[in-house]
């Protein structure tokens, strides 16, 4: 195993994951980190919490304790807007030519305090979080690609990890620009690269991943990123028009709404197919423990894309309000009105729109309505500020 800190019952106890105890997800937080409860001599689950008493201020959910954001090299809240512009150019035809460079590696994070995954990630050096971090920094989920419709995207992709790696992209474009094994350039070998290029088509909210077999192990590990299409007002007419530039990162109409990615995920810590723990942008808890603050009088947009591997669907539920929903990102007016509830199955994704506007100050949930998954780790809050 590559894990850090093989993981015991009494560790379990130690970092603090027990104030979960009382509640339905305890039952299978312990199962799934001891698929053999009461076979080894361990302590067995308390009933009453760890004796530090509730930590999150929430009622006993969440975890106790804090990840290493400062170890990890990145910060939830800085995911959420993680956008990679790439670097841009002009090709002798007029069109925008956006390049990336994105790099496989392999590297630890910690998911839940104490809780350490061996991931495999995509980073690139012109993400949010290598400009941060002044070095190219690794993240799970890879940096959200967003480019504009029609343009050309260019990416190289180097695989510096330890297992054959591709880029495969939902999206339009040529089979062998595909990155699947035995088409085009295939699995792209340890030490070797190969160029992703195509149009960018059609402007949605989509999503690239690994696409090395065996393809479950590939994904789950950490290899996958919101790709974002922003659609071209000029091709737009009436309102459409108007909303396409409120979705277009270079218009000031894109400043008025508050944006935001969450890519839903999970991790078998302890690799027995199935996930231990579950998080919009890996970090269970992370919005709960830390709120994301949100201006009740501006647009809140989520683009909302599940990767989560072994389980068949996840879901979002928004408190006490109810949202807009753009299936795939591909319309400019909404697929769904009025819904407080939406479910994705693995690669499913879509734009939620949502409002506080006249709401009183306070905290909004967020999370899966699966109470399992929300229960161990895809939970949390947007709080709307006084
Ligand atoms: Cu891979
Ligand atoms: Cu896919």
């Amino acid at each position: 195993m590559e894990n850090k800190k093989a993981v015991s019952r009494r560790d379990f106890i130690k970092y603090g994951l027990t104030s979960l105890a009382g509640l339905t997800g305890v039952a299978a937080f312990s199962r799934r980190f001891f698929p053999q409860t009461g076979g080894t001599g361990g302590v067995g689950v308390p009933s009453g919490g760890d004796g530090g008493g509730d930590h999150s201020g929430h009622g006993g959910l969440g975890t106790v304790g804090e990840v290493d954001h400062t170890f990890n090299r990145f910060h939830p809240h800085d995911l959420l807007h993680d956008f990679d512009y790439g670097t841009i150019s002009q090709l002798e035809t007029g069109q925008t030519l956006r390049e990336y460079e994105f790099i496989a590696v392999d590297r630890e994070i910690e998911i839940a305090p104490g809780v350490y995954f061996p991931a495999w990630v995509y980073s690139s050096p012109t993400s949010q979080a290598s400009q941060k971090f002044g070095q190219v920094v690794g993240t799970v989920p890879g940096p959200t690609i967003r480019c504009i419709e029609g343009e050309r995207v260019r990416i190289t992709f180097i695989n510096a990890g330890s297992h054959p790696h591709t880029m495969h992209f939902h999206g339009i474009h040529a089979a062998r620009m595909d990155g699947v094994p035995g088409v085009g350039a295939g699995m792209i070998q340890p030490g070797s690269s190969t160029v992703y290029e195509f149009d960018a088509f059609p402007f949605g909210c989509h999503l690239y991943h690994c696409h090395a077999i065996p393809l479950k192990r590939h994904i789950h590990k950490g290899l996958y990123g919101g790709f974002i299409i922003d659609p071209d007002p000029t091709k737009y007419t009436g309102e459409e028009h108007e909303v396409a530039k409120t979705r277009n990162h270079t218009y000031p109409e894109n400043q008025q709404v508050h944006e935001m990615v969450m890519v839903l995920n999970g991790f078998d810590t302890n690799f027995d197919g199935e996930n231990e723990v579950y998080a919009a942008n890996s970090i269970a808890f992370a919005y709960m423990n830390q709120s994301i603050k949100i201006n009740g009088d501006q647009l809140q947009r989520i683009y909302m894309i599940n990767i989560t591997e072994f389980d068949p669907i996840n879901s979002l539920h928004i408190h006490a309000n109810f949202f807009n929903y753009f299936d795939h990102g591909t319309t400019l007016l909404p697929t769904h009105k009025i819904i407080d509830t939406i479910m994705f199955c693995q690669a499913q994704r879509g734009i939620v729109e949502v409002s506080f506007k006249g709401f009183e100050p306070g905290h909004y949930m967020i999370h899966a309505h699966q109470s399992e998954l929300a229960e161990l780790g895809w939970m949390g809050f947007l709080e709307v500020e006084a």
